[in-house]
């Protein structure tokens, strides 16, 4: 049994950064984070454009940072949570930079800020096109220097701790549910330990392999949204799964490289296999609309000609300039052989980020005691039915913030109870063959693409629903008689995600920004 006061789950932007606020703020703390890969492994590694931040108040304003956020998220966002974000920006972006992150500026020493989707303004920050790369190793390096926190790779959560799991149970269940930490799985030893802690931080990241074409790197598996979910925390708003409108189109390569929104911001034009230029039929920020907009002109596009990707048009850029913003895509294109000069990028809409997750309050609690959700797996209300482009590094930076400042409330009062008992694992067997795990997880990620992807319908829901219950009443079958493995662990979690965005699919009644359902009178017309 190891004991901590605070255990953050996950190794991102959400989860080092909180972790780094809680563990300075309390030197005598102990403070772990266990993180189920490599300790840099995580979707803020793989972020490209940059990080929404209104830096020049002469050129841009908060108000137009909260009204381009509103306008993406389609009435529900909380137009609360919306202003503190935008207007704590500045303040935690500086902080960053005080860890020691760069973000590119111009000649002129000012910032050089990038243009995306759904933004009036240019205000995307960013350190070339990798700019997840440079925060994620920024705050590995603090953490690092900071002698109270323990980091953990390879140790993979598989339950929170409650007081249902006390030995002896309490007589009385029916008070709110309490977190004590969680049970992980060791990779290196092959064991479940036991880590309790005073306060539990879920910064676990997306959901995106439930899809088979996604941005997402493999550990976005939704793990912590299934464990919240398992002790009846709230969820919320898993229908809005944004998908990217330009993934690169590469057939057979998991996940896909991401061709970032600010190639469109730089000129890039979206043009079909016939060459002509489309995007001015669906909207008339044409390449630069939000995300939903453009990714469902894209899949009309493609279920009119049958056409497996678009193309992204760079030709007419400067090569010069293109290279010094976007060295790392125009690496990626030049290597399967794309010369951006006379080619254009095959590009395909992809799964990308998760709108929903586990409902938080404004300072990122959970409905469970002690349990806090802060980064992509929480639902905050600052998305509401669409994220607004890079919105999402600066969402976890503050509430990552504001999870620390009630943690640290918080965390004197909170007693952990002597009677948690270890993880019990009698009369499982070792599984005999993993392809029953794998063949299952193909088989979900089939049917998420072909039933829950950008257009839904009631029919396709209602199919992807009862193939659904047959793959769960197998993995939980399997998951009863064999030893955990982080492959069975992780299926379990994506089916239990997958029926979340299936249901809270099927229980929305009106189209909302990424939620588009077709009914048979529209014949898929988008206005
Ligand atoms: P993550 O960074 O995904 O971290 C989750 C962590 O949890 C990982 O360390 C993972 O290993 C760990 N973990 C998961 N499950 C377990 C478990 N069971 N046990 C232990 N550890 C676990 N957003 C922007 O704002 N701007 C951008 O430019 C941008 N570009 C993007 C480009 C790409 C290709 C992708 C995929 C996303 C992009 N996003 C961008 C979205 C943004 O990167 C993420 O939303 C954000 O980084 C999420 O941070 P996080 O800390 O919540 O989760
Ligand atoms: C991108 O660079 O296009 C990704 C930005 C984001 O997901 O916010």
């Amino acid at each position: 049994m190891f004991g901590y006061d605070f255990l953050v789950i996950g190794s991102g932007v959400a989860g080092l950064t909180y972790a780094l606020k809680v563990a300075h703020h309390y030197p005598q703390a102990k403070v772990a984070i266990v993180t189920k890969a490599d300790e840099n492994e995580s979707n803020t590694k793989y972020a490209q454009g940059g990080i929404a931040v209104v830096v020049d108040r002469t050129s841009d304003s908060y108000e137009q940072h909260i009204q381009d956020t509103l306008k993406a998220g389609d009435g529900l966002c909380n137009p609360e949570i919306v202003k503190t974000v935008v207007t704590q920006g500045p303040k935690r972006l500086r902080e960053l930079v005080q860890w020691g992150a760069d973000f590119d500026r111009k000649s002129n020493g000012k910032y050089d800020l990038g243009l995306e989707g759904g933004h009036s303004k240019n205000r995307i920050l960013h350190h070339k096109d990798i700019t997840g790369l440079e925060i994620e190793k920024t705050l590995l390096s603090q953490v690092h220097n900071t002698p109270n926190i323990k980091v953990l790779s390879q140790h993979f959560a598989v339950d929170l701790i409650t007081q249902h799991h006390l030995e002896p149970r309490p007589n009385d269940l029916s008070e709110q549910t309490q977190c004590y930490g969680a049970y992980i799985f060791n990779a290196m030893t092959g064991k479940i330990e036991t880590f309790t802690a005073r306060i539990t931080l879920i910064a676990t990241g997306g959901v995106g392999q439930i899809y088979q074409n996604t941005t997402n790197p493999i550990i976005a598996t939704g793990d912590g949204i299934a464990m919240a979910y398992r002790v009846k925390a709230l969820i919320d708003n898993m229908e809005f799964i944004q998908f990217h409108p330009t993934a690169l189109y590469h057939p057979h390569i998991s996940p896909s490289f991401l061709i970032s929104e600010a190639v469109r911001g730089f000129g890039g034009l979206l043009r079909n296999k016939s060459g002509a230029l489309f995007m001015h039929l669906y909207d008339q920020r044409k390449e630069l609309a939000s995300r939903d907009i453009v990714s469902r002109a894209i899949d009309s596009e493609l279920k009119k000609s049958g056409d497996e990707c678009v193309f992204l048009d760079c030709r007419h850029l400067d090569l010069k300039d293109f290279k010094k913003h976007f060295p790392n895509i125009l690496q990626k294109v030049n290597e399967i052989g794309i010369d951006l000069k006379q080619d254009m990028i095959p590009v395909v809409p992809a799964a990308h980020y998760l709108c929903g997750g586990i409902t938080v309050d404004e300072s990122g609690q959970t409905s469970v005691e002690n349990l806090f959700a802060v980064g992509e797996c929480a639902c905050t209300g600052l998305h509401g039915a669409n994220r607004l482009a890079s919105n999402s590094l600066l969402e976890a930076l503050v509430f990552a913030h504001a999870g620390y400042l009630k943690s640290v409330e918080l965390v004197e009062k909170i007693i952990i109870p002597k009677n948690i008992p270890s993880w019990n694992e009698e009369g499982t067997v070792q599984p005999k063959e993993l392809i029953l795990i794998t063949h299952n997880l193909r088989e979900l990620q089939v049917l998420m693409s072909d039933y829950v992807g950008i257009i839904r319908s009631k029919e396709r829901l209602s199919r992807a629903a009862s193939r659904l219950k047959v793959l769960y009443e197998e993995t939980e079958a399997l998951y009863k008689r064999t030893k955990i493995s982080p492959q069975l662990i992780e299926l379990r979690n994506m089916i239990t995600v997958a029926y979340l965005v299936v249901q809270q699919s099927q229980a929305r009644k009106e189209n909302r920004g990424v939620f588009y359902q077709t009914n048979p009178s529209d014949g898929m017309v988008y206005n």
